[in-house]
């Protein structure tokens, strides 16, 4: 069985000593040096692969995204149509995720920005406590990290609400469903968490509208993708103070570019698509049983539907 690696930026290695353990027989090759003769290649793990490269595995029996996100996938117009597509599932990124936003969360609540400025100017001052009923949270997207986050969000007693397309049943959070629904959900949400897929229908979907039906002074924390945002729009709204603050861990263009106003935006933290990494040791199950299941000629789980994007 033939499994081809292709990442720029995930370590082969790892992934081919936690597979190994778990696929008997895994002949495993790496992208570009590695591929050796297209035909044999039955499995591809990957993100985001140049256009057009993937076109070249004709007897590939499944695409596998080494990230939750598939949208590197699509941006791809030769991408197989008639290879299922399968995206990552890891248990461990969807807690690292959930460690960020709850940390950008908590940095806020605490006003943690506000005494690392005392500190340095030496100023012993305390500041009135924000009653967590008052940092409503609204969390775009109720998948399998947003769900997550909004579950371990209400344990910390925090007003949650998600929306998705479909309506949800998560105990503490409450569910708005639809495009009708949007309204309603950003005018009770303080800190708004984005966690869409990046599709057709969620692109730019944070602009200079959505900002302002935010209550005055909101947080925007941006785990999805950075084409979700409007750029242009968010600066406007920080510097009006629409937006109190933002906190971005993914940009329209990555790496940002060194001339990007993001960079010194003083209601601005950012970081570099680091919110969730995959973890070779604690995604490898979810691909091994992918591949097993296609072996075996069972039904696929976490299959993509290319209609809708994710
Ligand atoms: P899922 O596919 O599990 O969930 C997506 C959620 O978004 C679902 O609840 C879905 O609704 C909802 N949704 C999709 N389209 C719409 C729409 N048009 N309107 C309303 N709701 C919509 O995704 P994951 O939770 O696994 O991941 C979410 C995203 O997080 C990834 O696509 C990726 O972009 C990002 N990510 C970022 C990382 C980082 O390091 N910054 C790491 C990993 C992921 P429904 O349930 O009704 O279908
Ligand atoms: C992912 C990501 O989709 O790293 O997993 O963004």
């Amino acid at each position: 069985m033939t499994l081809l690696f292709m990442s720029k930026w995930d370590v082969a290695a790892e992934w081919h000593s936690a597979l190994q353990a778990l696929v008997p027989g895994l002949q495993f090759r790496v992208w570009p040096k590695g591929t050796g003769d297209p035909s044999e290649v039955e499995f591809i793990l990957a993100w985001a692969p140049p256009p057009g490269e993937l076109a070249k595995f004709r007897n590939a029996k499944a695409i596998i995204s080494l990230g939750m996100g598939v949208d590197h996938l699509f941006k791809d117009p030769e991408l197989p149509r008639d290879v299922p597509i399968v995206r990552m599932y890891d248990s461990d990124l969807i807690n690292q995720m959930g460690e960020y936003v709850i940390h950008a969360v908590l940095h806020h609540h605490r006003r943690m920005g506000d005494y690392v400025r005392f500190q340095r100017q030496h100023r012993w001052k305390r500041l009135p406590m924000e009653d967590r009923q008052d940092c409503r949270i609204g969390i775009m997207g109720l998948g399998a990290i947003g769900a997550d986050i909004a579950r371990k969000l209400a344990i910390l007693d925090f007003p949650v609400a998600g929306w998705s397309r479909s309506e949800k049943q998560i105990e503490g959070v409450e569910s708005f469903a639809g495009e009708a629904a949007l309204d309603d959900f950003l005018a009770r949400t303080d800190v708004l968490v984005c966690l869409l897929p990046l599709t057709e229908a969620t692109r730019g979907i944070l602009d200079a509208k959505r900002f302002a039906q935010l209550p005055k002074g909101a947080l925007l924390i941006n785990v999805g993708r950075g084409a979700h945002v409007d750029e242009d729009a968010l600066l406007k709204a920080l510097d009006a103070g629409q937006l109190g603050g933002a906190v971005l861990d993914v940009m329209a263009e990555e790496p940002l570019p060194a001339e990007h106003p993001f960079w010194h935006h003083p209601r601005i933290r950012l970081t570099p698509h680091i919110a969730g990494q995959t973890n070779a040791r604690t995604g490898a199950p979810h691909v091994a049983e992918t591949i097993r299941r296609v072996r075996a000629d069972e039904p696929l789980e976490f299959v993509v539907d290319p209609t809708r994007g994710y």
